[in-house]
C-alpha cells in the first residue's frame, strides 16, 4: 500500500546517511560543540544572509515550538495561533504544560491576519486574564497555504505597534519557500519575524530542526532551555552534519521543489477530474474533497488521511507527497481518479 499520508514515512535523503557514515569514527565534542553543528550554523547563516542570529539544531518540531514559545514568554503571557494552528489540535497540550495558554483564531485560510489578532487582544484587557504576546504561524500552514511576502509585513507590523513576538513554524518551510506562488526567500525572514525554524525533518533528514532567534533579547540563554527541556543532545553531531548537508549546496531546496512538483501532477489531475479542494494550497500538501464511498475504495490500496467530513457524503482527505515519493506512484494514484466517475 503506498502512502501519502505525510513527508516522514521514509527515512533520509542518501546524501545525508552517507555523510553520517563518512563521519562515523570522527571524534567531536558533545552538546551541539562539534565542527559538523559549527559548520551548518555558519552556511545557514550564510543562506539567510545574517551573521547576528543564533541558531539552535533540535531534534523535532513539538519539541521546537514548546521550548522556543516557553522560552520566549513570562508565565502570564499567551500565544495566539488560527484554530487549525498545529500547537493548538496536534501537540497534546505541549505549549500548554508550559504553563501558556493558546488562543484560538479562526480563519479561512489557516493564515492570520492583523483583523484576526486585534480581536484577540481586544478580549483581553487585564491581569484577570493571561495576556497575549507571542503570535504562532506556520509556514506552510497546517492546510497547505502559504503565506505571501505582504503578509507577513501587515502581521510584523501589527505585532511591533502591539510589542508582541512573531514566531513562525517552519515545519513545512522548504516546501512553502519552493512553492509556485511563493515571493520569500530565507533572507527575507529575520527582516519580517522574530524567530523562526527551518525543518528538516519533513524534508530529507532523519531527524532535525534549525531554529533561528532573530530578535536580540529572545536569545539569552537559549541553551539553558534547551538542555532544561531534554533537547541539547550529546550526540549533536548527528543534527549537524545533516544540515551540513542539507545546505551544503542546494540539496534543501531541490528535494522540497520535487515534494512540490510531485503535489502538482496530483493537484492538476485532481483538477482536471473536477475535484474540489478544502482549502487552497499551493504547497506539498493537497485536501481534495471526495465522495465517502470514493474514499472507501482509495483507502483499499493507499494511505492517506480522512481531514474532515465536508458533507453528508463527502469529506476532504489529506495527500502529502514527500522528497522521496516516487512519480511512477503518483501516476498509478492518478489512474485511480478515473473510477471517481462512477460515485
Ligand atoms: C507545522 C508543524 N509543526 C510541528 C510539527 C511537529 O513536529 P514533530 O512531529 O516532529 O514533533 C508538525 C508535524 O507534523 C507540523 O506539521
Amino acid at each position: 500500500m503506498y502512502s501519502f499520508k505525510n513527508d516522514y514515512s521514509e527515512g533520509a535523503h542518501p546524501r545525508i546517511l552517507n555523510a553520517l557514515i563518512e563521519t562515523n569514527f570522527e571524534q567531536e565534542g558533545g552538546y551541539g560543540e562539534d565542527r559538523y553543528t559549527r559548520n551548518a550554523i555558519e552556511l545557514l547563516k550564510e543562506k539567510i544572509d545574517r551573521t547576528d542570529v543564533d541558531i539552535h539544531l533540535l531534534s523535532g518540531g513539538t519539541q521546537t515550538n514548546l521550548i522556543a514559545i516557553s522560552a520566549f514568554l513570562r508565565p502570564h503571557e499567551a500565544a495566539m495561533a488560527a484554530s487549525t494552528g498545529h500547537i493548538l489540535g496536534h501537540e497534546t497540550g505541549a505549549i500548554e504544560a508550559t504553563g501558556h495558554k493558546i488562543l484560538s483564531i479562526e480563519t479561512d485560510d489557516g493564515k492570520l491576519n492583523p483583523s484576526g489578532l486585534k480581536e484577540a487582544l481586544d478580549a483581553h484587557t487585564d491581569e484577570h486574564m493571561v495576556k497575549p504576546k507571542l503570535v504562532y504561524i506556520s509556514n506552510s500552514t497546517e492546510i497547505g497555504s502559504i503565506y505571501k511576502k505582504s503578509e507577513l509585513e501587515q502581521l510584523r507590523d501589527f505585532c511591533r505597534e502591539n510589542n508582541l513576538i512573531l514566531y513562525m513554524d517552519g515545519a513545512r518551510l522548504g516546501s512553502a519557500l519552493c512553492s509556485y506562488e511563493n515571493d520569500l526567500s530565507l533572507s527575507d525572514l529575520p527582516n519580517l519575524v522574530d524567530a523562526f525554524y527551518i525543518g528538516g525533518t519533513k524534508n530529507g533528514a532523519l531527524i532535525g530542526e534549525a531554529l533561528v532567534i532573530c530578535r536580540d533579547s529572545l536569545k539569552e540563554d537559549f541553551r539553558y532551555h534547551m538542555k532544561q527541556k531534554g533537547a541539547l543532545l550529546a550526540k549533536g553531531r548527528l543534527l549537524g552534519i545533516q544540515f551540513s548537508e542539507l545546505f551544503r549546496d542546494n540539496l534543501f531546496f531541490d528535494l522540497a521543489t520535487h515534494a512540490n512538483k510531485m503535489a502538482g501532477i496530483l493537484r492538476k489531475a485532481l483538477e482536471e477530474a473536477g475535484v474540489q479542494f478544502l482549502t487552497h494550497s499551493p504547497s506539498n500538501q493537497l485536501f481534495p474533497i471526495l465522495p465517502d464511498a470514493f474514499i472507501a475504495e482509495l483507502e483499499k490500496k493507499y494511505a492517506f488521511h480522512v481531514w474532515e467530513k465536508v458533507s453528508e457524503d463527502t469529506s476532504a482527505i489529506r495527500l502529502v507527497t514527500s522528497w522521496a515519493t516516487k512519480e511512477d506512484e503518483v501516476t498509478e494514484f492518478i489512474k485511480e481518479m478515473n473510477k471517481l466517475k462512477g460515485y
